[in-house]
Parts: structure tokens; sequence; C-alpha cells
């Protein structure tokens, strides 16, 4: 039978609270902002976990800007770790040739799934191609990833909250939270 989730039960700490969130992501916008000195710019983010992200982080942008969205799964793989191997279950919904893009990630853990779309995003010909992650866990780097625009750097645990899941779940915390080991353990 599966366990009840707790939404704030099962977290053990609160790395990142609402309000230091806040703060960063208003102090991304305004690097970006002044690294592209008014020019048009397409942001293109990856669900789901990137959602609350990129809707706070295009508000605090002052440039003209075009979105867009993709969807990412990865193959095998475990609930709590990356295999490499990324299927694309939704693609961009408009050409990105010509276009100074920036890639707007949740996380950087093993920087596998961000390694494919890099090289899936160049092949499309953009004009620049840079990297803006809120967090990143350097610790379990496989690949080297070029980080543009860096949020927070964490610690190797596995956390959850402001877009990043566990099974789907706590997607909606609004601070990015530690979970208990037993809500590992256990959920189904
Ligand atoms: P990577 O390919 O190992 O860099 O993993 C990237 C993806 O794994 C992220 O976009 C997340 O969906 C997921 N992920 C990695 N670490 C965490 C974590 O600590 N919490 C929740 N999801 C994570
Ligand atoms: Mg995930």
């Amino acid at each position: 039978m599966s366990r009840t989730v707790d939404l704030h039960a099962d977290i053990g700490e609160v790395l990142l609270p609402e309000d230091a969130i806040r703060d960063k992501v208003a102090e991304l916008g305004r690097q970006i902002t002044a690294d592209y000195a008014g020019r048009p710019l397409t942001l293109v983010s990856v669900l789901k976990g990137s959602l609350p992200f990129m809707a706070d982080l295009m508000r605090q942008i002052d440039l003209p800007v075009r979105i867009d969205l993709m969807e990412v799964s990865s193959y095998g793989g475990t609930s709590t770790e990356t295999s490499g191997l990324v299927r694309i279950i939704k693609d961009l919904s408009a050409s990105i040739a010509g276009e100074d893009v920036l890639l707007v990630e949740d996380i950087i853990d093993t920087g596998l799934t961000l390694n494919y779309l890099i090289r899936y995003l160049r092949g499309k010909n953009p004009a620049s191609l840079k990297i803006c992650t809120l967090l990143d866990k350097p610790a379990r780097r496989l690949v080297e990833i070029p980080v543009d625009f860096r949020g927070f750097e964490i610690p190797d645990q596995f956390v959850v909250g402001y877009g990043l899941d566990f099974g789907e779940r706590y997607r909606n915390l609004r601070f990015v939270g530690v979970l208990r080991p037993e809500a590992y353990s256990d959920a189904k």
C-alpha cells in the first residue's frame, strides 16, 4: 500500500527558504539583463522541474523575451538518478536558428541531461547558447557543463520543492528542502 505523503513532515531541512530564492532569482535576472544588453532573448526551459524558476526568472529579465518549453525524460535510471539516455517528450515549438538562446534549468546533477540538451540545441544553429541553472550540485558532475548563470551551489543531497520532485510530488513547495530518508524508503 502506498504511504501517505505529508508534504511538510517529509522535509528534514529547509535548504533554501522562499525569500532566499526570490532574492537570487532577482539577482540572476539583473545579471542576464545586463549580459544581453537590450538584445532579444529566447528562454528555453525544460519541464517540469524548471517551471516555477522559469516563471519567476522571466519576470526579472528586462529584455524583449520569447519563451519555449521542452520536456524530456531519461530512459532507465531510478527515481533519484538519471541514466543519461534522454528522450524528448515535447520538442521546441518554433525555430531557434539565429537566436540568442538561454537554457533555463532547475538543477544540474551529473550533467548528463544537460549535456544531451546542449548538443541537441546547438544542432538547431542558435546565434548563441548559454546556460542558467538555479541549483548546481558540482560534487556529482560526470560531464563538464559550461554554466553561465548559477543560482546556488548545493551539497550532494536529494532536494525537492520549487519545481523539484521525488516521485512527482513536492514540486509545489515554495522552498527547496532535503527529504527525510523515510520519505525515500517507503515511497511507492
Ligand atoms: P542530471 O542529468 O544528473 O544532471 O540530472 C538532471 C535532472 O535530474 C534534473 O533536471 C532533475 O529532474 C533530476 N534531479 C537531479 N538531482 C535532483 C534532486 O536533488 N532533486 C530532484 N531532482 C533532481
Ligand atoms: Mg525529476
